[in-house]
């Protein structure tokens, strides 16, 4: 253990990153950037083409924060999973989906767990970072890098360390986000918070794995169970003939004891839709049910729908069929100001419109293409679209690179899921 830690702390430990998407990416920049000879090991052969390139396909990462360090040698990228054996420290960064029954797919920790302990030798620290389950580390990675003899605490150091992540957010970035690390054994522990304090401002230990897996599970359960509350709240408030916007800006004044979630067409992204579900299947397997996990999600689940009823009748008030209609959507990225799609409400918007035989396009100036749940779609112009005529818009992701008012001027009729028409006053406006 002494020789990791000296090698550690001079920064002669060789770092190898498994899976550089969103989190991984972020992460080897940071590890080059405090002075570690960095890799990044990942499957997908055009990301490690792009990283050796020194050119980042995250928009949280500048390429300036890659190039000085690609062309220095220290940081650079493989699909080769022999350099594990040259790693002193693993870092897994892979996807953790749900499969087809919302139960959690292990496949991509389990095959990155099986390629470390093809390659493992003694010395060395592994930490998982994908978010998981309760009990993954203990449970999963832990059983298979020990059956060679090797000894957690002693030969091999195994820790949990939860990403915390906000693609777009300007402020909290990797370095000054606090960051949690749960070892399997004190040692474990003491070896990742040797590793991260090279990286990461503030350290938070808690005592085992389990905690630290736990932690990124409640941050992300209480975010779903917020907006389902919040979603609920909305549908409630216009019903009750109160602006719902108006009411959490109110409410948000309150100096203690509450914190604003807004309404929109639904979650996305590969956290909040899918953590929750981690948390309350590992619960089930102990014989209890999750009730605020399943209803938060059912309430979220169904706010596509409710856009879709909203448009449709927005429509009729116009005397018009959704059938034939032509439907522009604003926005198809889960979120303002990033590329990715992935959960995105707006998928389920534009299939269900589809389905109902809507002529339907969209603009997002980061999402120039959609290949995603069978939706097989090109981005177009804003402007061109609605001076050629559209029915309706449906602004579905308040980017901030929308011309709004050149939009509340043009659109004949326009739904908006996230208030960001709040300063227009319009009889075309429909809001949430
Ligand atoms: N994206 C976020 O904002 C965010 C935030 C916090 C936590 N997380 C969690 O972090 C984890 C990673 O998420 P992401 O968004 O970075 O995913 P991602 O899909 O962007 O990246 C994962 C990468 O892992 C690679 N990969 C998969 N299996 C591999 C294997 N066996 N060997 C080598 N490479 C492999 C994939 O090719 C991909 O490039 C997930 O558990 C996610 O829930 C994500």
């Amino acid at each position: 253990m002494s020789d990791l830690l000296a090698k550690i702390s001079s920064k002669q430990a060789h770092v190898v990153v498994i899976g550089i998407g969103y989190v991984g990416l972020p992460l080897v920049a940071e590890f080059a950037k405090a002075g570690f000879r960095t890799t990044g090991l990942d499957n997908d052969p055009e990301k490690v083409r792009l990283l050796n390139a020194g050119e980042s396909y995250i928009a949280d990462v500048p390429t300036s924060d890659l190039v000085p360090h690609v062309k220095s040698g220290r940081l650079d990228a493989t699909t080769d999973r022999a350099v594990l054996s040259k790693a002193d420290a693993v870092v897994v960064c892979v996807p953790t989906p749900l499969n087809k029954t919302k139960d959690p797919d292990m496949r991509f920790i389990v095959s990155a767990t099986e390629a470390i302990a093809e390659h493992q030798h003694p010395g060395m620290l592994v930490v998982l970072e994908s978010t998981t389950y309760p009990g993954t580390t203990t449970e999963v990675v832990v059983p298979k890098l020990t059956e060679k003899g090797l000894v957690v605490g002693k030969d091999i150091f195994v820790a949990f360390s939860p990403e915390r992540v906000d693609p777009g957010n300007l402020v909290y970035k990797t370095r000054n986000t606090p960051k949690v690390v749960g070892g399997s054994t004190p040692r474990c522990l003491e070896v990742v918070q040797a590793l991260y304090s090279q990286i990461i401002d503030k350290l938070v230990p808690v005592g085992s794995p389990e905690a630290a897996e736990m932690v990124k599970l409640l941050e992300n359960t209480f975010r779903a169970v917020n907006i389902g509350l919040v979603n609920e709240v909305a549908i409630m408030s216009r019903k009750l003939g109160i602006d719902p916007f108006e009411v959490i800006r109110a409410a948000a004044s309150k100096p203690f004891g509450f914190m604003p979630f807004y309404p929109g067409p639904g979650l996305g992204g590969h956290c909040i839709p899918i953590d929750p579900f981690y948390l309350g299947w590992k619960a089930k397997m102990h014989g209890f049910e999750p009730r605020f996990i399943e209803l938060a999600g059912q309430v979220n689940e169904s706010m596509p729908k409710f856009v879709v009823d909203k448009v449709t009748d927005a429509l009729n008030d116009d005397s018009k069929a959704v059938r034939g209609a032509r439907i522009h959507l604003l926005g198809m990225a889960y979120k303002r100001d990033v590329n990715d799609v992935r959960e995105s409400p707006a998928l389920h918007v534009a299939k269900m419109l589809i389905d109902k035989g809507a002529l339907v396009t969209y603009s997002d100036p980061f999402v120039p293409e959609i290949h995603e749940e069978g939706l097989e779609m090109k981005g177009v112009g804003v402007r061109e679209t609605l001076e050629a005529g559209t029915d309706c818009v449906v602004l579905l992701t308040d980017h901030a690179g929308f011309n709004y008012s050149e939009i509340v001027h043009l659109a004949p009729l326009i739904v908006d899921t996230r208030n960001a028409l709040r300063d227009f006053i319009g009889g075309n406006i429909v809001r949430l």
